[in-house]
């Protein structure tokens, strides 16, 4: 069972080949399409340590990350090099470095009011970090929690759940569409075959590994 739990323990063991090394080619990408305003706020759900934040961050725009794990959260402003101050809440232990607000705690205990008036959500294996059965809460919960007005840059892996236990979890496209086409206008950007760019996983009995890049609008 994937539960917080297996989450801090992966964590705690530097279990973390979701980690990219650099920042993630479609945000470099896409990001720009959405033509935000300096001072805009991206909102990143399970956030890890991901190079993604700074960049977002030095792009002009105000981040806020969700992220159960406070060694995540510690070892991203470390490495970034980066003074913070942190306070709790009764939910969250909020960290702040500039325009960078890292909450420390569980996704589905924030409200609207702790995200503000966030302009876009960058999905990068949050999606794909919950089991089946938890995905139509968690989508649920997003939409509850994110303003009318904000988009989305959803990334996705699809493969044959049969040969590989997760997490990162095979989210097939038509999920997609089941969970946000009624809130959103969806469009697929790209899906590439990139089983050759894992080998990993290959490794362990994937034959095939699709990953899909989403744009979705109001
Ligand atoms: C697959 S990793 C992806 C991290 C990041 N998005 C990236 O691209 O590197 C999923 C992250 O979500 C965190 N996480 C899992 N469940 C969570 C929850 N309910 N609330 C907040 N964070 C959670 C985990 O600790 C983990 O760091």
């Amino acid at each position: 069972m994937v539960d917080n739990q297996h989450w801090l323990d992966r964590w705690k063991e530097n279990r973390i080949g979701f980690h990219e090394p650099t920042v993630n080619q479609h945000l470099r990408q896409y990001l720009p399409q959405f033509s935000l305003p300096r001072g805009a706020c991206v909102f990143l759900p399970l956030c890890g340590k991901a190079h993604d934040i700074v960049w977002i961050a030095q792009q002009g725009y105000e981040v806020i990350g969700i992220e159960l794990s406070q060694l995540a959260i510690e070892a991203f402003f470390e490495g970034n090099r980066l003074d913070y101050e942190r306070f709790d809440t009764d939910r969250f232990g909020i960290y702040r470095s500039g325009n960078i607000s890292l909450l420390q705690g569980d996704f589905f205990d924030l409200s609207n009011d702790d995200l503000g008036a966030c302009s876009l959500v960058y999905d990068r294996a949050a999606l794909i970090a919950m089991e089946q059965q938890h995905r139509p809460g968690y989508c649920d919960h997003m939409l509850s929690i994110i303003p009318a007005a904000s988009n989305m840059l959803l990334i996705t892996l699809e493969y044959d759940q049969a040969e590989m236990q997760g997490p990162p979890f095979s989210v097939p496209s038509d999920e997609v569409y089941q969970y946000y086409s009624d809130a959103f206008s969806i469009n697929l950007l790209e899906s590439n075959d990139i089983i050759d760019e894992r080998p990993r996983w290959r490794k362990v009995g994937l034959s095939a590994l699709s990953e899909s890049v989403f744009r979705l609008d109001r």
